[in-house]
């Protein structure tokens, strides 16, 4: 596979990964995983706007325009011909002498990015999938894409532990988002989900699922809800670039709703789909 590393498109033999890395020492970068359908990237201005605001809030300079990197991901994906799958994309703060402080000299930050092949996972966005609550035991910059990631691979481990699809992290009672996605709840025709604020990521998926919500009629309330209040949901679903809208059909072996996928999940859906290219 070809590879983007730094400014240049290499054979994946040719990228060589520094043991200093402070991405490898201090998990001291962000990320984006950017979907693609029939060969074009999806919400990829979205995405690439993300890096440069997790790259503002950890205060690491990424040397390219948006621009450049938005062309430099479309060679990569020409040049390993994918049709459908995903980009991960990481810049890290680069190579330096393990301390904890930034690097005291200019220091080039690394960015690596590879493609994936994946297809759409279409038969859990039609069955629905099993979630479990998991406390969420995350720093209180979640609302950074940051290579830390610790807390989150816990939680999806214990839901994975559990025969479950994903883990539904809560503050306390309050529920604010999943290991790698974003969780709603659907009750009497209003959509309830986490208020973008610093203990969560703003998905890219949620705004687009927003967006749904707002074409096919479906009120939302951006207001957390509990534990509680998510047994009693008629309708919970997660989402993310990979999961798309994901029906979660039982919490904790507690059916949710009938259990099945509901309405409201499948209406989402479809307008979703409506929009991938
Ligand atoms: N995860 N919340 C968390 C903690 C996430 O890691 C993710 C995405 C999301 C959903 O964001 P988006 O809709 O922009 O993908 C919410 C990515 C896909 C991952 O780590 O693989």
């Amino acid at each position: 596979a070809k590879i983007l590393w730094n400014d240049q498109i290499v054979s994946e033999e040719e990228v060589k990964i520094g043991y200093e890395d402070r991405g490898y020492q201090f998990g001291d970068g962000i990320y984006e995983v950017i979907k693609i359908y029939n060969g074009d990237v999806f919400t990829a201005t979205e995405h690439i706007d993300r890096l440069y605001a997790s790259a503002d809030k950890i205060q690491l300079v990424i040397p390219y325009t948006k621009d450049v990197l938005h062309k430099m991901l479309h060679e990569l994906i020409e040049t390993n011909e994918v049709q459908n799958g995903h980009i991960y994309l990481q810049v890290t703060r680069g190579i330096s002498p393990r301390q904890h402080n930034f690097p005291t000299t200019a220091v080039d930050s690394v960015l690596t990015a590879y493609i994936k092949e994946t297809s759409r996972p279409l038969a859990q966005l039609e069955n629905g999938v099993k979630a479990c609550f998991v406390e969420d035991i995350r720093w209180l910059r979640c609302d950074i894409k940051s290579l830390n990631l610790l807390g989150n691979v816990l939680a999806k481990q214990e839901a994975i532990s559990k025969d479950c699809y994903e883990a539904i992290q809560h503050r306390g009672e309050v529920i604010t988002e999943g290991s790698s996605s974003n969780i709603y709840g659907i009750k009497d025709g209003v959509l309830y989900t986490h208020p973008v604020s610093n203990l969560i990521l703003n998905g890219i998926t949620r705004k687009v699922i927003l967006d749904c919500c707002e074409e096919i009629g479906l009120p939302v309330v951006e207001e957390a809800f509990t534990k509680a209040q998510a047994l009693e949901m008629d309708e919970i679903i997660m989402s993310s670039t990979n999961a798309e809208v994901m029906p979660i059909v039982s919490v904790d072996e507690k059916p949710i709703g009938n259990g099945i996928r509901g309405e409201w999940t499948q209406k989402i859906q479809q307008a979703f789909e409506l929009k991938i290219p």
